[in-house]
């Protein structure tokens, strides 16, 4: 199935990712967010990804995909979008009123989809008055160079909208995995340990950071390690993901967070994007050790 006009909720990291992943693949595409500088870095670091994505020969046009491109800040531009990915903060309530704020102004056959990476999709679900238009589709960051989406339908889903979206994954260049509505779904649940063990290891001074992240990329094959990957996701987001698939597994502890992290995040070192966080990227060095 076809879906002409596609509407991005959140313009941070994943939903100008999502977005570029969009019109690219032809589609007109929605950008809404409720900060005004979020949707003018999206848009001007959209603008050069895309040049440099006309220079290296991957893209004709980088001027053709942006013009398919709009950035608003008011949510009544969905009313024409048949399909929208939300990507704003990862925190169940405002998510819930989101989805029930935007089911307002789209139309009766508008899918309603969420990039969480960790929540229940079936308690955004209820937050609409047709849960069935509603389901996950989790895309992995950076959206345009990763080819897993996990598509996950809420019980309520009406699941045609499984096929519609494996199929439109496709169209997309991605590759769909099926997964059932549970914490962090697959792929953030086998990396919470991954996470874990890793910050447990520093924590016990068997290693530090440089050396863990050198032996999984160097020696075990990943492609960053994990403190590397940490600051890349950002701490607001892979903090509040292990709290939570933490909480909805009961407290089990092998998805215990750790005060390490919790501490970055509580000092605003959120990583990559504010400049520092298990590392200094303004000033090249790490975190002392504990
Ligand atoms: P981000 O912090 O880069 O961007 C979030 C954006 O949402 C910001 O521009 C913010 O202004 C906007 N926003 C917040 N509340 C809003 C609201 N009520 N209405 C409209 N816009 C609002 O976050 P990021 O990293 O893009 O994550 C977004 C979602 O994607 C989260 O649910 C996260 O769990 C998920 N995700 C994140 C990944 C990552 O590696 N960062 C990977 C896969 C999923």
């Amino acid at each position: 199935m076809q879906k002409q006009i596609i509407g991005i909720i959140g313009s941070g990291a994943m939903g100008a990712g999502i977005g570029q992943v969009a019109a690219m693949a032809g589609h007109s595409v929605v950008v809404y967010d409720n900060n005004k500088a979020s949707l003018d870095k999206a848009k001007t670091s959209l603008a050069a990804t895309l040049q440099k994505l006309e220079e290296k020969g991957k893209i004709t046009s980088a001027a053709d995909v942006l013009h398919r491109l709009i950035f608003v800040d008011d949510i009544h531009a969905f009313a024409t979008c048949e399909l929208i990915i939300e990507a704003i903060v990862e925190k169940l309530e405002v998510k819930k009123a989101v989805f029930a704020e935007v089911e307002k102004v789209v139309s009766d056959t508008c899918i309603l989809a969420s990039n969480t990476s960790s929540l229940s999709i079936t308690s955004i679900a209820a937050a609409c008055t047709n849960p069935s238009r509603v389901m996950g589709l989790h895309f992995f960051n950076p959206a345009p160079l990763m080819a897993l989406v996990e598509v996950i339908p809420a019980i309520q889903t009406d699941p045609e909208l499984v096929t519609m979206a494996a199929g439109l994954m496709k169209e997309w260049g991605k590759v769909a995995v099926l997964a059932k509505d549970t914490p962090g779904f697959i792929v953030n649940r086998v990396a919470r340990p991954f996470y874990g063990e890793a910050i447990r290891i520093y924590e016990e001074r068997i290693a530090d950071m440089a050396t863990i992240d050198w032996a999984m990329t160097e020696i075990g094959g990943f492609k960053m390690g994990p403190f590397t990957l940490m600051d890349y996701i950002g701490h607001d987001v892979n903090y509040v993901v292990t709290e939570t698939v933490f909480q909805s597994f009961f407290y089990d502890p092998r998805y215990k967070p750790s005060f390490s992290q919790k501490r970055l995040l509580e000092a605003g070192w959120l990583g990559r994007k504010s400049g520092r966080g298990f590392y200094n990227y303004a000033a090249g060095v790490t975190m002392p050790e504990p």
